[in-house]
């Protein structure tokens, strides 16, 4: 039985968390192929409200694998941590399994982050600050340091004195900052090494024998192809190699592409932004504000306030195209239930010039205009809904709507953050 990948269609936080947790119920192995913990997935369930970064959204279904796949870069403190708060809780962690081929986040990657930011000065990305964007540069430079290496402590330490020196020189002549040392490093990543020991093995291997045996395999994604380094509005995008898009899945869990024959693309029913770049339909006025505090719309990863903005269905048409997207999940409908006018944008204004497909150019696409479409609101509350047809009609017709702007079927609404507020259309997966 092939995977199905889960990917998130427009900038991140569009509730690919929550929607993991209950797509899970109907895989035996759910795994994060991309990214680090810039990601913050929440979960609300049964045991309670949970922030993931790094493990994934299966891990609340004891009798399930849950993988953290080779594509993801790993920060060994934060995941004990993450590890030992959700044990703390009472979610057992022992069906979580963690490449030996994730790179490791190691402590000059935050600080080369920060400092990185601040060269940049007025055109910084507005990272997480998490060390993401380095780790991953440090994996494509060929410098970087990966999770079988923290088993083996005499090669980690000529492993580590080579990088370390490489990346203070970096640190000291490129950014003028402070060099780090050697041995608070080394004792800290043997320990951890030692401790996550148990978690590490080879998860592609895994992975391969449940497909071989017919089971079904989640594949989580972290951020949205509008972050991706290819896809996204490039450069202020996330560094993760593999992608942010489908395409990524098959590459950070060690699948190839015949594995993969289900996408299930997330969209929240408008549109948010954390950090900085273009965005077309963002709203700097007090709907914006509305949209912010209707759909409590901080981040999850930084508290950051997030950018907010009405459906813009080119970008959203855009991604559903390039994820190859099989199936759509449409999520935060309820956010929308009070507002009296709903818009969505189905094509941009440029210089007098309506277009449809979504630019390359920064320049260009922070220029455009929205060209909007508006929708009557409902004006009821739609979080107790279970059945489609049991919709207000005003928000059946957006949904509609925004199914054929996607060009890509919607089979599941969600109507609130918990497992079971959700609508099922069709079957998933
Ligand atoms: P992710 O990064 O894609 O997993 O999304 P985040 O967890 O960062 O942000 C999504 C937020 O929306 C979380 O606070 C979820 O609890 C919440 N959420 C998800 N689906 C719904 C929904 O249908 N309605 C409402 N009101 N909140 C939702
Ligand atoms: P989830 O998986 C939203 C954004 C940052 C910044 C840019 C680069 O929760 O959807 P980075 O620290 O990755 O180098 O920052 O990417 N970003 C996210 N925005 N959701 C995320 O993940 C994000 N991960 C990174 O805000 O604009
Ligand atoms: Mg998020």
């Amino acid at each position: 039985m092939p995977a199905t990948v889960v990917v998130g269609g427009q900038w991140g936080d569009e509730g690919k968390g929550r929607i993991v947790d209950l797509l899970a119920r109907d895989a035996s192995i759910i795994a994060r192929y991309s990214a680090g913990n810039n990601a913050g997935h929440t979960v609300i369930n049964h045991l309670g409200t949970f922030k993931l970064h790094l493990v994934p959204a299966g891990i609340f279904h004891a009798e399930k694998l849950s993988i953290i796949g080779n594509g993801v870069v790993i920060h060994p403190r934060e995941l004990i941590a993450e590890i030992d708060a959700l044990e703390s809780r009472g979610v057992p962690t022992k069906n979580l399994v963690v490449s030996d081929r994730a790179h490791v986040i190691m402590p000059y990657h935050p600080v080369i982050d920060r400092l990185d930011e601040e060269l940049r000065g007025p055109l910084a990305i507005g990272t997480t600050g998490m060390g993401v964007g380095p780790a991953f540069s440090d994996k494509v430079s060929r410098v970087g340091i990966r999770m079988a290496d923290l088993l083996e402590p005499t090669s980690f330490a000529e492993r580590l004195k080579f990088v370390l020196d490489y990346k203070n020189k970096v640190i000291e002549r490129l950014y003028g900052g402070s060099p780090l040392e050697f041995d608070a490093i080394y004792d800290e990543y043997v320990a951890a090494g030692a401790r996550l020991a148990p978690y590490i093995e080879d998860t592609a291997s895994i992975v391969h024998e449940a497909l071989d045996r017919g089971e079904k395999v989640l594949l989580e994604g972290a951020q949205g192809a509008l972050l991706d380094l290819d896809a996204g509005t490039y450069e202020y995008v996330t560094s993760s190699v593999p992608s942010s898009t489908a395409c990524g899945a098959g590459i950070g869990i060690g699948v190839g592409p015949t594995q993969i024959n289900n996408v299930v693309g997330i969209y929240k029913a408008y549109t948010t932004r954390v950090g900085n770049g273009p965005m077309p339909t963002e709203l700097h006025d007090a709907e914006g504000e509305r949209l912010r505090e209707a759909g409590q719309e901080y981040g999850s990863t930084t508290g950051r306030a997030r950018r907010c903005g009405w459906f813009d269905a080119v970008a959203a048409r855009y991604t559903a195209r390039l994820n190859g997207v099989s199936s759509a999940v449409f999520t935060r409908l309820d956010v929308l239930d009070e507002f009296e006018k709903i818009k969505i944008c189905t094509a941009y204004e440029l210089d007098g010039v309506v277009m449809e497909s979504f630019p390359a150019s920064l320049n260009m696409l922070a220029r455009c205009q929205p060209v909007y479409e508006e929708f009557e609101g409902w004006r009821a509350p739609t979080g107790g809904v279970r059945n489609f047809e049991d919709l207000p009609r005003n928000a059946r017709l957006y949904v509609r709507r925004i199914e054929a702007v996607l060009g890509a079927p919607i089979d599941l609404v969600s109507v609130g953050p918990e497992r079971d507020q959700a609508i099922s259309i069709r079957q998933v997966m």
